[in-house]
């Protein structure tokens, strides 16, 4: 969507993940509070670019006001979302809500849905001075169809656009969509949000992060500046995932041009995993200026080579192995889509090494693994 938002993939926090429901304002504050102050080998989370403090479902009260409004729960909110938003934005942060497509929210939660209600919502959130909105898509209409999910997601839009008209106030407009019911994200979020969700709900486990990433690779010709495929949050610290498998999702996410939106009470996160979330080198091939999505080069069986184009002319490349086994992974220069040089410049994102190929690019990956590298042509 043109709406001037999203120039690179968005950043930052949703604390669906880490807490669900029971989701309060002194949770959301102590995560603004971290990523504002809490330095990283010298930086900040917000520093390195993370800046949306997004709140997801249960901040409202079950029913409307007698305006129609939606109400804040006051109880988990005392400031408001306009408190919040005011909060956040004096860290020099974003501030993100939730919303529901249909006539109520999802499963248990069920806090009132803006079907129908889509001008009164954008113009509260608008003046409450929220940066982003994610709508989700619980509770449809019973004759709903891809036409009628288009509608609805449009008619949002169209909201939001008009909201910013009278009140100045851009949001970054996050499609929740899933692919639900095979009714397919395309050709048409890219044009209508900022960003849209394209697989079910991720979980931290290894199965998940594995087939949201082999279902989200393919898609890399919707992700442009304003556009982005989303994958789901990110699940580093969390559940099961193994540290190797940490690093895969924030390889993965940077190099698919991800949202990077750190799903983990940080203020509970080891040492280990504010290293992942915090390596900047990763977040710059995620926060590229030419806003492209990785593409395969090919897949040997799950041992997957994926290559990204960067604005000054080096390519970052994803050595992926999705297998339950260590492999060797190779690709090279002409298949990886360089320049055609003598020398390259390879460096190795995690461990920082840069080694020198004449057009070999391979490594030893283990199980699960992912290598991150940025090549230069440099003879
Ligand atoms: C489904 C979404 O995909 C999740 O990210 C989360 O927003 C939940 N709904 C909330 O119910």
């Amino acid at each position: 969507l043109e709406n001037g938002l999203a120039r690179t993939p968005p950043m930052g926090f949703n604390n669906w993940n880490a807490v669900r429901c029971n989701v309060n304002e002194a949770f959301m504050k102590k995560t603004a509070d971290f990523i504002h102050t809490r330095k990283i080998n010298g930086k900040t989370l917000q520093e390195l670019g993370y800046s949306y403090i997004n709140i997801d479902d249960c901040w409202a009260l079950p029913k409307r006001a007698a305006d129609g409004n939606l109400v804040v729960n006051k109880e988990k909110f005392p400031s408001g979302i306009d408190g919040m938003a005011s909060y956040v934005h004096a860290q020099g942060l974003k501030l993100g809500v939730y919303a529901d497509s249909g006539s109520r929210t999802c499963d248990k939660a069920g806090f009132p849905g803006s079907f129908g209600f889509e001008k009164i919502d954008a113009l509260q959130w608008a003046k409450w001075k929220v940066d982003l909105m994610k709508y989700d898509n619980c509770n449809q209409p019973a004759d709903d169809n891809f036409d009628r999910t288009v509608a609805r997601y449009k008619a949002m839009g169209d909201a939001l656009l008009a909201a910013e008209k009278q009140t100045g106030q851009k949001i970054l407009y996050s499609i929740c969509q899933k692919g639900d019911r095979g009714i397919s994200p395309f050709p048409w979020s890219p044009e209508v949000g900022n960003i849209w969700r394209t697989t079910s709900d991720i979980r931290p486990n290894w199965a998940r992060v594995k087939q949201l990433t082999a279902k989200n690779i393919p898609l890399h010709k919707y992700a442009k500046p304003g556009a982005f495929n989303d994958p789901d949050m990110l699940e580093i610290g969390n559940g099961e995932l193994t540290q190797t498998e940490e690093q895969t999702q924030m390889s993965m996410w940077s190099i698919m041009a991800s949202p990077l939106l750190i799903g983990t009470d940080l203020t509970k996160a080891s040492e280990a995993d504010l290293q992942i979330l915090a390596n900047p080198d990763a977040i710059a091939v995620n926060q590229d200026p030419l806003g492209k999505q990785g593409e395969q080069v090919s897949n040997k069986g799950g041992l997957r080579v994926l290559s990204k184009p960067l604005k000054n002319g080096d390519t970052a490349i994803a050595l992926y192995n999705e297998t339950d086994a260590a492999a060797t992974i190779s690709t090279n220069a002409a298949q990886a889509g360089l320049l055609s040089v003598a020398r390259y410049e390879v460096t190795d994102l995690w461990t920082k090494k840069v080694t020198t190929t004449s057009g070999t690019i391979s490594a030893k990956v283990p199980a699960h693994g992912t290598v991150l590298y940025r090549v230069r042509a440099v003879g």
